[in-house]
């Protein structure tokens, strides 16, 4: 069964120069590119895509980050993808994520951890409508 899922290259991974890293990541496993886009995120999109974490002390930190600076959005697709993806970037927290994951090899900080990828179906449909409302 096909899937999508939204992955973000965040603006510390494109400042860095890790987003051909990053997508030749996951072509390499097999994920195929549907969109692609460097864009800058306005506040409220921001706090919509992360709206679950509203009431952490860490989200006007998060917002701050996530908007200050370009990102790469993308949309991915292939069997599993969410959790294949998920598998791909390690854990939230760089330290903990294993080696050979995008966030074990390149990242050392929770909030400026490279990448982004939704967490559930449901999450991937909100978050692809949110960045990519045209292939909704
Ligand atoms: P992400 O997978 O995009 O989901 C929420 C983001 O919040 C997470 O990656 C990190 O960038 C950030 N984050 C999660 N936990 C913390 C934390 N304890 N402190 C700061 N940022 C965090």
């Amino acid at each position: 069964v096909t899937e999508r899922t939204l992955v973000l290259v965040k603006p510390d991974g494109v400042a860095r120069g890790l987003v051909g890293e990053v997508i030749s990541r996951l072509e390499a496993k097999g994920l195929r590119l549907v969109a692609a886009e460097l864009r800058t995120l306005p506040r409220e999109v921001a706090e919509q895509h992360y709206g679950e974490h509203r009431d952490k002390p860490f989200f006007p930190s998060l917002v701050e980050f996530i908007t200050g600076g370009p990102l790469v959005a993308l949309v991915v697709e292939g069997p599993r993808a969410i959790e294949a993806f998920r598998a791909l970037a390690g854990a939230t927290d760089p330290v903990k994520a294993g080696p050979g994951t995008i966030r074990g090899d390149l990242a050392l900080e929770v909030q400026r951890n490279i990448v982004h990828g939704s967490d559930s179906p449901e999450s991937a449909a909100r978050e692809i409508g949110l960045f990519f409302p045209a292939l909704t």
